[in-house]
C-alpha cells in the first residue's frame, strides 16, 4: 500500500529539460527501496513507481485488465502481480503473464539521478475513458 499519491504537479521543483525529454523528480531513492511501491501523480496520471533487481520501474497505476490498483499489488521476479486476480506482468515489457487477454501494462521510462527517481512527463500522456459496453 502506498498511502496518498506524491504529486508531482503540486511541487515546485524544477524539471530537467533536455531536448523532448522533461524529466521531473518523483520521489527519494531512500523512499523507494524502503517502500518498493510509491504512487505518484504526474501531469494528473496516476502511477506507480516501483524498485526491482536494482531499478526504478514506472508504470500506469490502474490494471490494464479491469482497473485494480496495482499500488495494492507485489512485486516478485521482475514481475508486478495484481491484487485482484492472479495475473502479473513483466516489468521489462509489461505484457502480462499467459493466458490472460489484456494489452501490456503501459512502462514509462525512469531513472536515478542525485539520490532522486525521476520520470520523463512527456511519456505521459492520460488514457481515453472506455465507454460502458
Ligand atoms: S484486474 Fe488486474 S489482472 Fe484482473
Amino acid at each position: 500500500m502506498c498511502g496518498r499519491p506524491i504529486s508531482v504537479d503540486e511541487q515546485s521543483k524544477p524539471a530537467a529539460l533536455s531536448g523532448q525529454e522533461k524529466w521531473v523528480p518523483v520521489c527519494g531513492l531512500s523512499q523507494l527501496t524502503a517502500q518498493t511501491i510509491v504512487c505518484v501523480r504526474v501531469t494528473g496520471v496516476d502511477l506507480v513507481v516501483l524498485w526491482n533487481d536494482g531499478r526504478a520501474v514506472a508504470c500506469e497505476r490502474a490494471c490494464p485488465h479491469e482497473q485494480a490498483d496495482l499500488s495494492q499489488g507485489c512485486v516478485s521476479g521482475s514481475r508486478l502481480f495484481c491484487p485482484r486476480h492472479a495475473a502479473s506482468f513483466d516489468l521489462r515489457n509489461g505484457r502480462i503473464s499467459y493466458g490472460w487477454s489484456s494489452r501490456p501494462l503501459q512502462l514509462f521510462p525512469a531513472r536515478i539521478r542525485d539520490g532522486q527517481v525521476w520520470i520523463d512527463a512527456a511519456t505521459i500522456h492520460p488514457r481515453p475513458r472506455r465507454d460502458p459496453d
